[in-house]
């Protein structure tokens, strides 16, 4: 297998983002450019993402951003193996935009299109940043996402847990808007929660101990915001005792996730607990789940929180994971507001 050089697009949700990355699998990928518009201050003053505000936004920003990408890698058009962008699952308006222009590069310079899944892209981040072998343990837990997923090979996904209401990240957003912190809320909370009191309020912790390693963030959002409400908070203990609930749902239901693990990969001897999205940059929870893989005989792989939260060299990954498969996508082919990753057929088969 030879080296592909890809052009990633991502827009589906409030970042704006081109990357060209060469390589080849399992990684280690050269990240030759990662370019990375945020929109956060557009939409701060609504406390969460606007989708017709992020439409907007990315088609007046797209072509500026992939020719800084393309210059900023040294690279031609010409001198691309394919082009990829995210498809979905995201905001409909944002995903539009970027799978469109990649449509029309592919079009013009003769290249071919890979329709990207974005929690593929997510999952298969550790390969890009350190060349991790399948199959691994996955958990993804961002503003849009929080799921525990069995990593088997590309397009080869478990699903072993999800939400049932919120995603972990969204919690965190709503509870720093009813402490009065700004959005985004979870760096935030773990600033204030360093100052305060993990024991200052009992919360509950939803499905903690249940059967199977599904998520559940509403009792706990709801019992932050009655204390919220009552008044006369020490808002530092507050957050302090919501990042504690959060670090023992999460922690909890990893360990579940870990058991359905071995058992479906028995020869997977130290298989890796590889951590993606958003929150993964809590310290807080980082350092819980270093204890937990360490007992459990699990490694541990955290990409860097710039490719921890979404950006476009994971885009451009995965492009190159599906290229050398010799998986492209027709220039027909749709974006999709919701693409889960697991229980869906595997795309080639
Ligand atoms: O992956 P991401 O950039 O975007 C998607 O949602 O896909 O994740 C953003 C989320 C936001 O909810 C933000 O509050 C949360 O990640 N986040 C954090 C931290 N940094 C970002 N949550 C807790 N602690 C942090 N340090
Ligand atoms: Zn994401």
């Amino acid at each position: 297998m030879r080296d592909l050089t890809v052009l990633g697009i991502e827009t589906s949700c409030d970042e704006t983002a081109a990357a060209v990355v060469r390589g080849r699998a399992p990684g280690p990928g050269q990240i030759l450019s990662n370019v990375i518009f945020s929109q956060i201050e557009a939409h701060k003053p609504y406390g969460g993402v606007v989708p017709e505000i992020a439409a907007r936004a990315h088609v007046e920003r797209i072509d500026a951003i992939v020719e800084e990408a393309l210059t900023a890698a040294g690279a031609t058009l010409g001198d691309l193996d394919a082009v990829a962008a995210t498809a979905g699952p995201g905001l409909i308006g944002g995903v539009m935009v970027g799978l469109t222009t990649a449509k029309a590069l592919a079009l013009a310079a003769s290249k071919p299109l890979v329709a990207v899944n974005h929690l593929e892209a997510h999952a298969l981040t550790a390969r890009l940043t350190e060349g991790a072998e399948f199959p691994y343990l996955l958990l993804l837990i961002s503003g849009g996402h929080c799921q525990l997923l069995g990593v088997e090979d590309v397009g080869r996904y478990r699903l072993y847990g999800t939400t049932i209401d919120d995603a972990v990240g969204e919690a965190f957003d709503k509870v720093a808007k009813l402490i009065g912190l700004p959005y985004p809320g979870g760096p935030q909370i773990e600033t204030l929660a360093a100052g305060g009191k993990a024991k200052a309020y009992a919360l509950p912790r939803p499905l903690l101990g249940r059967a199977g390693a599904d998520f559940s963030f509403s009792g706990l959002k709801t019992a932050v915001r009655l204390i919220a409400d009552a008044g006369n908070v020490d808002a530092a203990g507050l957050a302090a005792s919501f990042q504690a609930a959060v670090v023992d749902i999460l922690t909890d239901r990893t360990s579940a996730a870990m058991k359905r693990f071995r058992s479906d990969f028995p020869d997977a001897k130290t298989p890796a607990l590889v951590v993606a999205g958003g929150v993964a940059a809590n310290a807080a929870i980082g350092s819980a789940l270093r204890t937990l893989t360490a007992r459990e005989g699990f490694q541990i792989k955290i990409p860097p929180p710039r490719l921890c939260t979404d950006n476009a060299a994971m885009i451009a990954w995965t492009g190159v994971e599906y290229g050398q498969r010799g998986l492209f996508d027709a220039l027909g082919v749709s974006p999709k507001a919701r693409w889960p990753l697991a229980g869906t057929p595997a795309r080639g088969e």
